[in-house]
């Protein structure tokens, strides 16, 4: 069952969280929003039908799906997480409507239809907000595989028109470890004639887990999870097979966090433990207990009196530390004792949340791409606004922690990726629910 059903988000609201309360309990992790993104668009490029299973049920999905529905493609949804796709009603390579700047994930199509049609014409995506987010390798990987329309200079009016005839494979080589370039690039190569590579590529989970599903369909992708990925071209994905999307490491990572702050004990399930080891590794070193079984990571410390370490964190690509979970571990660092530094070393303007966080008591000092994070006794009750999706998911941590009841707006911005928050925290003892609010700003993002 869909959460909150009867909740109209259409109108703006907030998270209202009385904090104070320790989490306890068990939780389960839903399947990974960015793998199941990139799995959608590479659905779209099969010749034949397919069935996805363990796909969150979050808002950037849903938009998603539409816009793949909005090509022509048949998908139906069959339970709340499993969804069969047809992509050979596609017909069009056409996607310029406005869900396309609803989410940033709408720029895979262009690698999906330019391997379907050797043809796309896509308009530009959105994005949380955090600096600068340039496509130029997704569009060099393009040209250097034959697509005509892949200069800067080529788009049009916010439209990527991209041709290829024919489309061949490359060795493309990314100067910037590239998440998007990379699952981009290997959308494309798995249609083109020939072989390519991809040098200095992403090795993220969901990279894997993208080449696992295009492998399943037929493809033939060989060292995905490494910085080369050799791709060799075929003429037919012939589908028909069903695959399960990976549990969401971020997703995991916000509950390990949420745990931590409010000094509870939770044991977070269908998760992989070896995903989420540069954040348990760090939250180790802080001095918290941190169980590893299976598939189950559980938080807690062995006795509320334990203390907690100051620490320095970098982000890097994977397997080092997680961008998208910098919000949230600032917030863990806020309660060490002494200076903590945050590193943010992928986005250029990843803080924004930071004047936010100071409204709940954070004292935090941002200097260019680091963050010195000086310990404080306790959060404080506010009214924050939630200024990206991670950024949101941090506030919610901190909320939690704080005596008293703290609003977070902007919240679609969290229900954009995180599948029943709202019922997951309710269930660890959380006391948080959806309120309608007055103000509301119309924008785009993924
Ligand atoms: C993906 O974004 C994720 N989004 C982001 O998750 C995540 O923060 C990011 O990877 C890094 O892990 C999706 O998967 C939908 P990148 P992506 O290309 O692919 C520079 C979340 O909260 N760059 O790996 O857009 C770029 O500016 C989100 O779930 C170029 O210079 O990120 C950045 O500094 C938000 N030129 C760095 O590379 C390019 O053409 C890494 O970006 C592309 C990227």
């Amino acid at each position: 069952m869909a959460e909150d059903k009867e909740f109209n988000r259409s109108r703006p609201y907030a998270y209202e969280v009385v904090g104070g309360t320790p989490l306890k309990g068990d939780i389960e992790i839903s399947g990974s929003k960015n793998a199941a993104l990139g799995i959608i668009a590479a659905a779209m490029m099969v010749d034949g039908p397919c069935t996805l299973e363990n796909v969150p049920d979050i808002s950037d999905v849903h938009v998603m799906m539409e816009l793949c529905r909005s090509l022509g493609a048949t998908i139906d949804q069959i339970d709340l997480h499993t969804y069969a796709i047809d992509p050979t009603t596609i017909n069009t390579y056409k996607a310029s409507g406005a869900l396309v700047s609803r989410i940033r994930a709408s720029y895979y199509l262009m690698g999906a239809l330019l391997g379907r049609c050797h043809k796309a014409s896509i308009r530009l995506p959105g994005g949380c907000n955090f600096g600068q987010r340039p496509i130029d390798l997704h569009l060099k990987a393009f040209q250097l595989m034959g697509a005509r329309g892949a200069r800067p200079t080529d788009i049009d009016s916010g439209i990527v028109n991209l041709n290829a005839e024919p489309l061949h494979g490359a060795k493309i080589y990314l100067d910037i470890v590239s998440v998007g370039a990379t699952i981009n690039a290997m959308l494309a190569a798995c249609k083109a004639e020939g072989k390519t590579e991809i040098i200095n590529a992403a090795k993220e989970p969901h990279i894997v887990d993208v080449a696992n599903f295009l492998n399943s369909m037929g493809a033939k992708i060989k060292g995905a999870g490494t910085d080369l990925i050799k791709i060799t071209g075929v003429p037919v994905l012939p589908g028909h097979f069903t695959y399960s999307i990976i549990p969401d490491q971020i997703e995991a990572g916000t509950y390990m966090v949420a745990a931590a702050v409010t000094g509870g004990d939770v044991t977070i399930h269908n998760l992989i433990p070896t995903h989420m080891e540069p954040l348990s590794a760090k939250m180790r070193e802080m001095g918290y207990q941190i169980d590893e079984g299976d598939e189950c990571i559980r938080v807690y410390k062995n006795s509320p009196d334990d203390e907690i370490w100051s620490t320095s964190v970098k982000t890097s690509p994977y397997p080092g530390f997680p961008t998208d979970l910098q919000p949230q571990t600032v917030v863990l660092l806020c309660t060490a004792e002494g200076q903590s530094r945050m590193h943010e070393n992928v986005w250029q303007n990843r803080f924004q949340y930071v004047p936010e966080l100071a409204k709940m008591g954070a004292n935090i000092n941002v200097y260019e791409r680091i963050a010195w994070v000086n310990g404080i006794d306790k959060f404080r009750a506010a009214r924050v606004e939630a200024t990206d999706l991670r950024a949101g998911a941090a506030l919610v941590c901190a909320a939690l922690a704080a005596e008293g009841t703290s609003h977070i707006t902007q919240a679609y911005r969290i229900d954009r990726g995180y599948e029943h928050i709202v019922s997951k925290l309710t269930a660890l003892g959380a006391t948080i629910k959806r309120v309608y609010v007055e103000e509301y700003t119309e924008d785009t993002e993924a």
